[in-house]
């Protein structure tokens, strides 16, 4: 970290074609944490986000609805200017791509870029992604069913010829490398910049920087047939949204927050065309990972996009921010399911931190009349506080969230084990204790005091209102950590003390849950064994396993339970027959006459095994490959489209009319635990 104490740091620019889900929620909650505890610590912090709004997608979509892209664009980035509200999102400043000041700047750099030779004008041939706007080298392309597809989306590509300069980034690859060599913790976390240093090593081609089959976009100057490409555009937005005063103090101190999705461009490209324009490299480039939605990839043909308005809606604000945080650590992929977010309400939140609060202010109102006690005793909370306080530092400094979050747990749990090992209901009734009550009440209260500057980059709004309880009457993101003194609070008078986050009943959110929705369950997907008994052929076996686990040939789709109770209850003897293993798929192979089974090479570490799986309308091979899955390993083997199938992998699925419509495959949570290890 460099010592300047100035801090500019920026979100990826939306893409305006898409509604927000919980990824841009997650990007920019991250950037607005790390803004809101680098203010608090002294520092002038620019916190930039913007939107995207060039670019092919733009134009058909704009197209499609006849309208302008511009107008498209002025209504639809709305979107997310209203979420940031919602999400109370502490920006600075707020950049759209078709804005002047924007145009004008890359507009500029293209030209500077042009003069000095480090962009010419070709001729480029290619396989295309629509969708995704880029060019997919040939070495990156998937084959699927005899398509080219691209590697990210799965869509088919286009062979695209077009005139096009090109952008000579290549020159500077190895000062890039140099750089990198020099700043390992300029690309984080760890297995991203070995990633990025690989791919550089690689080698990196000559970049085309414009296109001549779109107009929606910025026009080359001098040269209007060819727009600039969009990410040549939007990248230069992170300089656009400066003025010189602005560059000069925020630009050395730069740091971009992106999607492990988006890192070549940020890792990449970016920094060389910085190398080109003789600019400063950004000091940290930080990459999160993806949010899958109870274990799917989110989209809109899954019909499964969280939308963070209904979520905030109906869970609240704070806790949803600290859900975003908490749960994953920052850099892995994530899994967002309602019933793990209710779970965090009602654990960390209303029980850790609700109770602690209230618990401690009722015992100030009952033995204080409502003034926090003063007392100079060292107590186990006031010797953990600044170790708690020097590892959140470590873990913001790191941009570990989770890491922050659960140190401040930590402090918390310790505060309410305090209370259990000190039993103030009990000094109260004795006379000659009122001391140690003091010292106990005092402790508890400024235990809450730091909690709440602790939470405040989190749950900004939490932190006031735990604050207005404590009767403190500043607000905590005012002050710095360093004028913390403990002690500091005595002689404070506290107010009411109110329920900070209500417990949700889990019964009855199951049960409401299971009224509008379709409920998940585990179920036997390569079961189609049962329905594929000798002599039922391919296609009849295939019909007739429409639901995946029915139990025999004849059987009719069932729809899934809707609750717990319909299920018919198994002794554990009956469940301990069932043999279960951890298992690594390491061969897919299409079977031609079957639409829905693959056949599978699975790894038990002490054997292999070939499983034919009915999985295949729900994943790539390339999706399979390497994935540690449950097998259960003592069904009788079943001749399944004409292959001897030995195991069953297990999937939970959800199911409308009995058919599956989205199903994931259930997964060791740890990945280095051994292959055959059995489940139970
Ligand atoms: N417009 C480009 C960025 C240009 S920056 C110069 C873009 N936009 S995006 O809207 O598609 O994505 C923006 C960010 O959202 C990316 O960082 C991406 O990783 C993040 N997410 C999109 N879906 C996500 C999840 N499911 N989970 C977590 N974040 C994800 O790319």
């Amino acid at each position: 970290m460099s010592d300047n104490k100035n801090f500019y740091i920026t979100t990826p620019i939306y893409y305006v074609n898409d509604i927000p889900h919980i990824g841009h929620a997650y990007t920019t909650t991250a950037c607005d944490a790390i803004a809101r505890y680098k203010r608090m610590k002294g520092y002038d912090v620019h916190f930039l986000t913007g939107t995207d709004e060039h670019g092919q997608k733009i134009q058909v979509s704009a197209e499609a609805k006849g309208k302008t892209p511009q107008e498209l664009v002025d209504e639809i980035h709305m979107n997310f200017k209203k979420l940031w509200q919602v999400l109370n999102i502490s920006n600075d400043d707020f950049i759209r791509t078709t804005e002047e000041r924007h145009i004008k700047k890359v507009q500029e750099i293209f030209s500077r870029l042009i003069s000095q030779g480090d962009i010419y004008k070709g001729k480029y041939s290619g396989y295309y992604c629509v969708p995704d706007e880029t060019y997919v080298p040939e070495n990156a392309i998937i084959e699927h069913d005899g398509k080219k597809t691209c590697p990210d989306c799965g869509r088919e590509l286009i062979i695209m010829e077009e005139e096009s300069y090109f952008f000579k980034g290549s020159k500077y690859v190895p000062e890039l490398i140099k750089f990198y060599e020099e700043h390992v913790k300029a690309v984080m976390p760890k297995i991203r910049y070995n990633e990025i240093m690989s791919f550089l090593k690689g080698g990196v081609k000559e970049q085309s920087v414009s296109r001549t089959s779109l107009k929606w976009g910025i026009p080359v100057p001098g040269d209007e047939k060819h727009v600039i490409y969009v990410w040549f555009d939007a990248l230069i937005n992170y300089i656009s949204a400066l003025d010189d005063k602005d560059f000069n103090k925020y630009w050395p101190c730069v740091r971009h927050m992106v999607g492990k999705d988006i890192i070549r461009f940020h890792c990449v490209t970016w920094p060389l065309m910085l190398l080109a324009l003789g600019l400063p490299l950004p000091v940290e480039i930080i990459a999160h990972g993806w949010w899958t939605v109870d274990g799917e990839k989110m989209s809109k043909t899954r019909k499964n996009v969280v939308d963070p308005f209904k979520i905030v809606d109906e869970y609240g604000l704070h806790p949803f921010r600290y859900f975003l945080l908490r749960e994953v650590p920052f850099g892995n992929d994530g899994d967002f399911s309602e019933l793990a977010l209710v779970n965090r309400i009602n654990s960390d939140l209303a029980n850790d931190l609700g109770n602690l609060l209230n618990r401690t202010l009722q015992m100030i109102n009952n033995y204080r009349s409502g003034i926090v006690p003063g007392s100079s005793e060292i107590s186990p909370l006031s010797e953990l506080a600044p170790e708690i306080l020097s590892r959140v530092d470590e873990a913001m400094n790191n941009y570990s969230y989770d890491e922050a979050l659960k140190s401040i747990w930590e402090f918390i749990s310790r505060a309410n084990k305090f209370i259990d090992e000190t039993l103030p209901w009990k000094l109260a009734k004795d006379e000659t204790q009122q001391g140690k009550l003091d010292y106990v009440l005092l402790n508890l209260y400024e235990a809450l005091r730091l909690s709440g500057l602790l939470i405040a980059p989190f749950m900004p709004d939490t932190s006031k209102r735990l604050y207005a309880q404590l009767g403190i009457n500043s607000e905590p993101v005012k002050m710095l950590y360093e004028n913390f003194s403990w002690g500091a609070g005595a002689g404070t008078r506290i107010n009411k003390a109110e329920v900070l986050f209500p417990r949700i009943d889990v019964k009855a959110w199951h049960k409401a849950k299971a009224e509008v929705s379709p409920v998940a369950r585990t179920s036997e997907f390569s079961s189609l064994r049962d329905n594929m008994k000798a002599g039922v052929s391919c296609k009849q076996a295939e019909a007739n396993a429409r639901v995946f686990p029915s139990q025999s040939t004849t059987a009719q789709p069932q729809p899934a339970p809707v609750n717990a109770e319909q299920v018919n209850e198994i002794g554990i003897e009956d469940f301990a027959k069932v043999e279960m293993r951890v298992a690594k798929i390491i061969n897919v192979e299409e079977i031609p006459r079957s639409k829905k089974l693959y056949k599978l090479e699975v790894d038990l570490g002490y054997e292999t095994r070939t499983v034919c799986s009915g999985i295949k309308a729900f994943f790539s091979p390339e999706e399979l490959m390497n994935k540690r899955v449950i097998l259960v390993t003592n069904l009788k083997p079943a001749k399944l489209c004409g292959i001897m199938s030995n195991g069953m992998i297990l999937a939970a699925s959800v199911k409308h009319d009995g058919v599956a419509e989205t199903l994931t495959l259930l997964t060791p949570l740890d990945e280095n635990i051994p292959l055959g290890s059995k489940v139970s």
